[in-house]
């Protein structure tokens, strides 16, 4: 059986950025237009006033400072308040692929192997820009690599999901090397109008080149992988193809992003935290001697919480990256951000754990060990 390994990382991020001040911003001006416009029936009691977000409330509650998008303006014009992103021709590379391949192009240059050693692309999202063709043939085809190549969605752990399925491929003699693209336009999904979430999300692409150890100089050993999943309402998305079929109509802001945040982060954080020491005590990993956890990105203080449990003892920023307050939540792509960006201070033989978890509930644990 080979042994696979990441054999490097790649990013993309979007040029425009939006600080928590500058939404908040946009979202009060909607709020106070809002309120203007239906002050009649608010004097009355017939509907409650929009209530106003707060930029210290953002940074207390989640860690998030600011996030990047792929449109600025579009997102901050209280009268449209998502990004704008003209629809392209079939002859043009989508937007979601576009995307992907930059930071495919980045991890391709950090690795120095050959295009033409890549036997499979994976892309791993939260949402597909559309059904088919599959975005990673596109991505596939941008990049001329051979093999085959597919979609797969499983929200914010889909990154892990998708380097469990490359490992497995690399083991069992699929492909010598996979590429593992994760384009996340989650601004996309994103309900700019609603107080609860407007924050949480920015956009942005990562890859991962996975490989037979003889196709990687240096890099990372895989040791484990470990998947879980457990069917949960608390985060949910219901855009769909059945939603024009819907004789009542197409609703509205539910067909967006929701979720009941409090209700994840008590649930997820203790289901995380299980894992993740029970897949270490498998492998026999010392989680206590685990050099850099590299966690999802979705709230600072789950992150502090699993790191105080996993590492027995209270991390310190560099053992426990922290990339939100610069990127927000980005879905599958944030734990593969925090590698990408904290890794190089590592020693042969040190040992770092990947984590990811979000909607479905799902979670996924990669284990890797500097080679
Ligand atoms: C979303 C999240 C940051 C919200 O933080 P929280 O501390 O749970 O906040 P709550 O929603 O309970 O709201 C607390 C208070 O702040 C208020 N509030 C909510 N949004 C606000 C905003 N934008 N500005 C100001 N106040 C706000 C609420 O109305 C509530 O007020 P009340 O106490 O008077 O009722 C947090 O729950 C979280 O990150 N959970 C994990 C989510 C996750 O991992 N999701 C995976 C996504 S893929």
């Amino acid at each position: 059986m080979s042994q696979p390994v990441i054999a490097a990382t790649g990013l993309y991020v979007p040029p425009d950025s939006i600080s928590n001040n500058e939404l908040v911003d946009a979202f009060n001006a909607y709020v106070g237009a809002f309120n203007a416009d239906h002050a009649t029936a608010i004097a009355a009691g017939d509907m409650a006033p929009l209530l106003p977000s707060s930029a210290d409330f953002i940074e207390k509650a989640s860690g998030i400072k600011s996030r990047h998008v792929v449109n600025k303006n579009g997102i901050l014009d209280p009268a449209v308040m998502r990004p704008e992103i003209p629809e392209r021709t079939n002859d043009e590379l989508s937007v979601l692929a576009e995307m992907a391949v930059l930071a495919a192009r980045d991890a391709l240059a950090r690795w120095g192997g050959n295009v033409s050693d890549i036997g499979a692309v994976i892309c791993a999202a939260s949402n597909m820009q559309r059904p088919y063709p599959a975005i990673a043939i596109e991505v596939q085809n941008a990049l001329g690599v051979r093999g085959f190549a597919f979609d797969m969605n499983v929200a914010c752990s889909s990154a892990t999901f998708g380097i469990k399925t490359a490992a497995d491929f690399i083991s069992s003699g699929s492909a010598k090397a996979v590429l593992v693209v994760n384009p996340e336009i989650c601004s996309g999904h994103l309900n700019f109008r609603d107080r609860d979430s407007h924050f949480i999300f920015g956009d942005v692409a990562t890859a991962v080149i996975v490989a037979d150890e003889a196709l990687a100089d240096g890099g990372w050993s895989i040791l484990g992988t470990r998947l879980k999943t457990q069917f949960s309402n608390n985060i949910r998305n219901n855009f769909g193809f059945l939603n024009r079929c819907a004789p009542e109509g197409i609703g509205a802001a539910d067909k967006l992003f929701v979720q009941e945040g409090r209700k994840v982060f008590r649930e997820v954080v203790p289901m995380v935290i299980d894992m993740i020491i029970a897949h270490a005590e498998h492998l026999g990993v010392d989680p206590k001697g685990l050099k850099r956890l590299w966690l999802h990105q979705a709230n600072i203080n789950m992150n502090d919480m699993i790191g105080r449990k996993v590492l027995d003892r209270v991390p310190t920023p560099q053992e426990n990256v922290i990339i939100l307050d610069e990127f927000a939540n980005t879905s599958s792509a944030g734990s593969i951000i925090a590698f990408h960006k904290a890794n190089s201070d590592f020693a042969v033989g040190e040992t770092g754990l990947i984590c990811s978890f979000g909607a479905g509930y799902s979670a996924g644990t990669v284990f890797v060990r500097k080679r």
